[in-house]
């Protein structure tokens, strides 16, 4: 059967040999997209029976282009790029690849924080993480990862995840805290790692980051639609001492860097798992999964349950 690898930002070519030896292993045959627009990818899957995306958007328009797909894997976490009605609707299953490219991602953060307090290495003097209170929103795979990298910078760290006992905090060394007032207000720092969804989307408003303490960091790796963008911008323009650092910048990017310059801080393009260990990790980890579901089912990380 034929399984298609489609990636607007393609995997790092050591992960697609091993993605390809997999799949031929599996006895199937890897088709690839990389760089392709959503025309293509609609163009793509009209005989494949697996697909594996990262970022790229899944949407009704790919379901009924599919009729012999049975499997989509998201190679990464946030799946808010599928439209998983629709899979089900088409009896498609779809599956993530939970914490592959976590510690990607968290070095990431930590590696863009660094940067922004050393004032992106322009001669003048910066400031040190050495102490200083780091705030997780939201205790997943990459939520840990940043905690046990923090803990290695001498950070005080504390997290909130409703989903996370306290004793499992506690046991990491870590501070539980159980309100994002509490989050926010008691941390110069803050790391979103909250997923997109209903609950979340624009959840992080005004009043949260301008409760956050004096030269407070917001550090978003998450999902742009997490933040209130309007509220964000007013938080930054009411307090100066505020800035705010993402890999996954937002609409209004341009006209923060307009009139915030360099107390925000933006990738071009989503990097936190363009890593090559993660590519493998991610892209290793959904080819098995493929390969595993088209022989019986397998559907151990299904998500449109
Ligand atoms: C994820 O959800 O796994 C991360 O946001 C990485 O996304 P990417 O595969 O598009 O880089």
């Amino acid at each position: 059967m034929k399984i298609l690898v489609a990636t607007e930002k393609p995997f790092a070519p050591v992960a697609v040999d091993g993605i390809r030896q997999v799949i031929e292993e599996g006895g199937h045959e890897l088709v690839l997209l990389e760089r392709g627009t959503h025309d293509d990818l609609v163009a793509a899957v009209s005989d494949v029976a697996g697909l594996i995306v990262r970022s790229d958007k899944v949407d009704k328009e790919v379901f009924d282009a599919a009729p012999q797909l049975k499997v989509v894997v998201r190679a990464g976490a946030g799946y808010d790029n599928i439209d998983l009605a629709e899979a089900t609707a088409h009896g498609v299953c779809v599956m993530n690849t939970p914490g592959q490219n976590a510690n990607a991602v968290a070095e990431l953060v930590m590696g863009m924080l660094v940067t922004l307090i050393r004032n992106r290495y322009n001669g003048t003097s910066g400031t040190e993480l050495l102490g200083k209170s780091l705030g997780i929103h939201a205790y997943g795979a990459v939520g840990r990862n940043v905690a046990r990298i923090a803990k290695g910078f001498g950070m005080k760290v504390s997290a909130l995840d409703p989903f996370v006992a306290d004793d499992v905090m506690i046991a990491d060394g870590i501070k539980p805290v159980h309100s994002v007032e509490e989050l926010y207000s008691q941390n110069q720092y803050v790391s979103l790692h909250i997923p997109a969804n209903d609950q979340t989307r624009r959840s992080v408003t005004r009043a949260l980051i301008e409760s956050m303490p004096k030269k407070g960091v917001l550090i978003n790796a998450a999902r742009k639609e997490v933040i209130d963008e309007e509220g964000l911008a007013q938080a930054l323009a009411s307090r100066e001492d505020l800035r705010y650092v993402a890999d996954v910048k937002p609409d209004n990017f341009a006209e923060l860097e307009e009139k915030f310059g360099e107390r925000v801080l933006f990738t071009p393009k989503k990097m936190g798992a363009q890593t090559a260990e993660a590519n493998i990790n991610a892209g290793l980890a959904a080819a098995h999964q493929v390969v595993a579901h088209l022989l019986d089912g397998w559907n151990k990380f299904q998500v449109n349950r």
